[in-house]
């Protein structure tokens, strides 16, 4: 296996071991516990060492990895590496269960924009928290997923749906959205059927669980495709595979040691808008950059000199040309699988790179020996955006907006460049141990 190989499979594994964005952090926790990362509290007083590695998570969904570096604050400045924790998806509603035609299906709300009709035909089962009373009278989270596959979308018949080729898969989100969970039977309340099953998965009596959040999500695992291996695909690559090549910076031996203040930020609620407590449009990285800067008693001032110091990589997946849909991309400005880290433009401001920021990134790319792409979308099709704007407004960061050439972005599964994943990690890395 070629080193770009072994990275994805890691990648692979990383992404099977989350199927929510709350298990996303709990893998994320496992591998920096690895790394000797200590877990610290926000309600706690910080007393941090000077190369100290740290970890902060907020309401489980959301984590800010750090090294407190060596090398003074107010001279380097913050060196962050932003990206996202969840991914567009099916979220259970209350009163999940419900019965009709003698079937129990599960109700579910759309969580983001998903291609819908790829949730159709899918070997799907749910994963969550669930918050429930101890017997000691204290609230407690546990962390649920089923490995099973227990829903399904079952297409409609081509016999019935004779236009579904000319017209597409329309789904309407109220009434044909519900997943297919079990034959019902008589007597049978459906609230109780959910409940029992949460009970049984967490050995909490049903009576002491008090309420939860459930993601779906598809149990197939990544695979590599393509004549030479030299694709991958699974569920959610945007974004945690950004998520995943960041953690792969920060946890490299020369970064670690680079007595920087290197940050790796990744946030939930991006493909909802970002505004929550934990989203990247909420107070999580200011407040906690200033906890870095105040545990290393730093004046405000000083503080405020770190910031105009510092520099971010926002990182999200970005749109690989797809020779079958030619007309939906700018022809002059397509970006491909494989050819190397992509540079979002936007002159609008969806994305936040600007002419010097992106000069660094190019100049990082060159010290790492990788190639790279510049990425502007179709001028008469809305652009997306990222975390970029929002946390460089807020903060006041000089910010790059980059991310790795994908196929079918929100895709219950998605495809993308075997080698575009190690090469976004060597120019991170590149970034990191930058003095
Ligand atoms: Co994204």
């Amino acid at each position: 296996m070629s080193l770009a190989h072994e990275a994805v499979a890691d990648l692979l594994k990383f992404i099977d071991g989350s199927p929510s964005p709350w298990h996303a952090v709990l893998t994320i926790e496992d591998i920096l516990a690895d790394y000797d990362f200590e877990y610290i509290l926000e309600i706690e007083a910080w007393k941090l060492k000077p190369g100290g590695r740290y970890y902060v998570i907020r309401d489980d969904s959301s984590i800010i990895a750090f090294v407190a570096g060596k090398n003074r604050l107010v001279k380097q400045g913050y060196k962050i590496i932003g990206a996202h924790t969840d991914s567009p998806s099916l979220r259970i509603k209350p009163h999940a269960l419900h019965e009709s035609g003698g079937l129990l299906r599960m109700g579910v709300e759309v969580y983001g924009g998903p291609i819908l009709a790829t949730f159709t035909d899918r070997d799907l089962s749910f994963a969550g928290r669930v918050t429930h009373l101890c017997d000691n009278g204290e609230i407690a989270t546990e962390y649920i997923h089923f490995k099973q596959p227990l829903l399904r979308l079952p297409n409609l018949a081509i016999h019935m749906n004779r236009h579904v080729n000319e017209k597409g898969l329309l789904l309407h989100k109220q009434n044909e959205l519900p997943l297919l969970f079990a034959v019902s039977s008589e007597n049978q309340l459906p609230d109780k059927v959910f409940s029992d099953l949460l009970a049984s998965k967490c050995h909490t009596p049903v009576e002491q669980i008090l309420s939860w959040e459930f993601n779906v999500y598809d149990t197939q695992k990544g695979a590599f495709w393509g004549a030479n291996q030299e694709f991958y695909s699974n569920s959610q690559l945007d974004n945690l595979a950004s998520c995943h090549a960041g953690l792969q910076a920060l946890l490299n031996e020369e970064v670690l040691a680079s007595g920087n203040t290197v940050v790796c930020a990744f946030f939930d609620h991006e493909e909802v808008g970002s505004e929550s407590a934990k989203g990247a449009e909420g107070s999580f990285l200011p407040d906690i950059l200033e906890r870095i800067a105040t545990a290393q008693k730093l004046s405000n001032d000083d503080y405020k000199r770190a910031l105009a110091q510092s520099f971010m990589f926002s990182v999200d997946m970005a749109h690989a040309y797809q020779p079958n849909f030619s007309s939906a991309y700018e022809p002059e400005q397509r970006v491909y699988v494989n050819k190397g880290p992509v540079i979002k433009l936007n002159a609008n401001q969806r994305y936040s790179s600007t002419s010097v920021s992106v000069a660094m990134f190019i100049n990082w790319c060159q010290q790492a020996d990788v190639a790279y792409q510049h990425y502007s979308h179709c001028t008469d099709i809305p652009c997306g955006s990222t975390i970029g704007p929002m946390v460089s407004a807020k903060l006041g960061i000089r910010t790059v907006d980059v991310g790795c050439a994908m196929w079918a972005m929100h895709s219950i599964r998605e495809s993308a460049g075997v080698q575009d994943h190690i090469d976004m990690i060597k120019v991170m890395q590149c970034f990191f141990k930058d003095n």
